[in-house]
């Protein structure tokens, strides 16, 4: 992409509301756009690339796990949610209205009575399982003070999967699985995490674990081990719980919620009459579990954890451009033909790379490597007088470094720093 061919509305601005670094920042560096509802934001080209990469690590990790996409309506009849009970139980938080011909309806904060309503009539038999359903899909949360940006959003990008199964061991089995790809999701974002135990709140069920983005920002006070994995929601534990059970003392650190994974058992299945012959040609009601990731909120989540005080710092799977060539002076026609140089070799190699071609006037090399630091793509090519002398340098947004590189060289060394 062009840099002169795309919306990028960067700016200085600090917006007086935000307090959160990825609030500010995703604002700044024109990410995301406040619609002037609470809670509800555009995504604005960046963000939207930014939030393709997320989901894409998220659905190919849940596709290698077995797991089958589907797409629900945003919009459910209140009579699913009816079902379980939890029509009243949910409160403000599930929006309703009525359509001209006065159904009641609700805007998804969920899908668990969607899902099972799907499955119902699809699953007889113990032989179709076990299967894991899930979608990438738009929730609405009619949230009691939305806030920090994408971190409490109203409207949010939400990956919720449900599976179906025979028995108990073998939802336990997924759960497991489960938990393992999220971990891998998490890794390949490049995000510092701990999973801990949790309580199961509103939705139910047996055991439920939570993934924390470690960040000082987090909403949620977390006990972590240093000399072993555990770690819990400050909520779970007795009030004295100051000793691991392996006996080192235990850390309080703060946590962002990304992910949540439940083992339901029969909570929904049950009272929806969800059930299918088992071995012996019984009904039985599915052993449920239920899995969950804010992929809006990891783009809050990442920029908590990678950012300076001069803008963002994307990890490399989630970075909008891997890449930004900036041409010093565009105006300058042997500088722009060895940018669009590099810029088509890194392109063939399948580099998510931008070309900052600007030429106006009030776009100088200045403004060029600030908007490069503040929107935070992996390393910088600056094209400008070096040229001359067969080099560009290369700059690597993380700790600013710099670099003289031959132009010759400049697509192999990337491409090494890429690990690809
Ligand atoms: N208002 C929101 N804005 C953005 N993401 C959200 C929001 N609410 C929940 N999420 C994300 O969706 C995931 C699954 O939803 P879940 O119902 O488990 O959240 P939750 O327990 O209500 O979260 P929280 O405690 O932060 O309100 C959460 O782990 C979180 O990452
Ligand atoms: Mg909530
Ligand atoms: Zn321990």
């Amino acid at each position: 992409m062009k840099f002169s061919r795309m919306l990028i509305p960067t700016t200085k601005e600090t917006p007086n509301d935000a307090v959160l670094a990825s609030h500010k920042l995703l604002l700044r560096a024109g990410f995301i756009q406040f619609t002037g509802g609470s809670g509800l934001y555009n995504f604005l080209p960046l963000g939207k690339i930014t939030l393709e990469k997320v989901r894409k690590v998220v659905k190919e990790e849940l596709d290698k796990a077995g797991c089958n996409e589907v797409h629900l309506p945003m919009v459910t009849s209140l009579k699913l949610w009816e079902e379980t009970g939890r029509a009243d139980k949910f409160g403000k938080e599930l929006l309703r209205f009525r359509d001209r011909h006065e159904n009641d309806f609700t805007l998804s904060p969920t899908n668990e009575e969607a899902m099972v309503n799907l499955v119902r009539q699809t699953v007889k038999s113990y032989k179709q399982l076990p299967l894991n359903v899930y979608q990438i899909n738009w929730k609405f949360r009619d949230e009691v003070r939305p806030r920090f940006g994408l971190m409490r959003g109203r409207e949010f990008l939400m990956k919720d999967a449900y599976s179906f199964h025979a028995s108990v061991e073998d939802m336990e089995r997924e759960f497991a699985l489960m938990e393992a790809t999220y971990k891998k999701i998490f890794t390949r974002l490049g995000l510092e995490f701990k999973v801990v135990e949790a309580d199961s709140g509103a939705i139910g069920g047996a055991g439920s674990k939570e993934f924390m983005v470690l960040a000082d920002s987090g909403e949620d006070d977390i006990m972590v081990c240093d000399a072993c994995d555990f770690a819990a929601n400050i909520e779970v534990l007795d009030e004295n719980t100051k000793n691991c059970t392996c006996g080192a003392e235990l850390r309080v650190t703060k946590g962002i919620e990304a992910g949540h994974i439940f083992q339901l058992g029969t909570t929904y299945s049950a009272p929806m009459k969800a059930e299918f012959l088992n071995e012996n040609q019984k009904l039985e009601p599915f052993v449920m579990g239920t899995y969950g990731i804010g992929v809006s909120r990891l783009l809050a989540g990442i920029i908590e954890q990678n950012h300076d005080e001069k803008g963002c710092v994307w990890t490399k799977e989630s970075a909008p451009f891997n890449v930004d060539i900036i041409v010093a002076k565009a105006k300058n026609e042997a500088q722009m033909e060895v940018g669009l140089n590099l810029y088509e070799a890194l392109q063939a190699k399948g580099v998510d790379v931008l070309l900052d071609d600007r030429a106006d006037k009030k776009t100088g090399f200045g403004v060029k490597v600030k908007d490069f630091e503040l929107i935070g793509m992996n390393y910088a090519i600056v094209v400008g007088n070096d040229i001359e002398e067969g080099n560009v340098e290369l700059i690597t947004r993380a700790d600013l470094s710099k670099e003289s590189v031959a132009i010759d060289e400049v697509v192999n060394v990337i491409m090494e720093k890429l690990g690809s």
